[in-house]
């Protein structure tokens, strides 16, 4: 059965890692990898690096859309999206198209607690998103159980992973 993970949560909540490892072989669709940039190391290596563009982040979203369409279209069997999809809008097209292309559609959604959680998610982010902005996305991050989501859809609550105390 051809599956379509949609992963969910701030930034640093841990979407990447989890992706990575519960789906190594997926094919997967994000808008940070339109936010590469070659960059020329001290000893003269060229290494991809990620810097956010504010202005290229509706051209990231929309090829990443584009990826999307080219793998549900061509029936790759797993595809996961990988972004912040904090909110309805940015995910129900990538819902809807898989479920048109025969998807089985799960989503995960990884969940604060607590705002020491958000913190957490903050100082590990390594995309370099600012505390207020992860605070700001965890105001606006939308549950799905609040969605009236197609039935079929199902939605998977990961409670972020705090390191342990010793
Ligand atoms: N379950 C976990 N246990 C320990 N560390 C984790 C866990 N999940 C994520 N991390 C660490 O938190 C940091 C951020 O994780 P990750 O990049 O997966 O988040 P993300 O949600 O993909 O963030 P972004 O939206 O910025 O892409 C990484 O350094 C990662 O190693
Ligand atoms: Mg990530």
């Amino acid at each position: 059965m051809k599956k379509c993970v949609i992963l969910r949560g701030v930034a640093g909540s841990g979407k990447s890692t989890y992706g990575k490892q519960f789906y190594p072989n997926a094919y997967v669709c994000s808008a940070d990898f339109y936010h590469m940039y070659d960059v020329t190391q001290p000893d003269g290596s060229v290494k991809s690096e990620y810097k956010w563009d504010p202005g290229k982040a509706g051209m990231a979203h929309s090829n990443c859309m584009n990826d999307f369409i080219e793998a549900v279209s061509k029936g790759v069997e797993l595809v996961v999206v990988d972004n912040t999809n904090i909110r309805r809008y940015e995910f129900q097209n990538y819902v809807k198209l898989a479920r048109v292309f025969g998807y089985v559609v799960n989503i995960i959604e990884m969940t604060l607690r607590s705002p020491d959680d958000m913190r957490l998610c903050a100082g590990r982010n390594q995309h370099g998103v600012p505390e207020p902005v992860v605070q700001s996305m965890t105001d606006l991050f939308e549950p799905a159980e609040a969605l009236d989501l197609p039935r079929d859809v199902q939605v998977k609550k990961v409670y972020i992973q705090r390191p342990a105390v010793v």
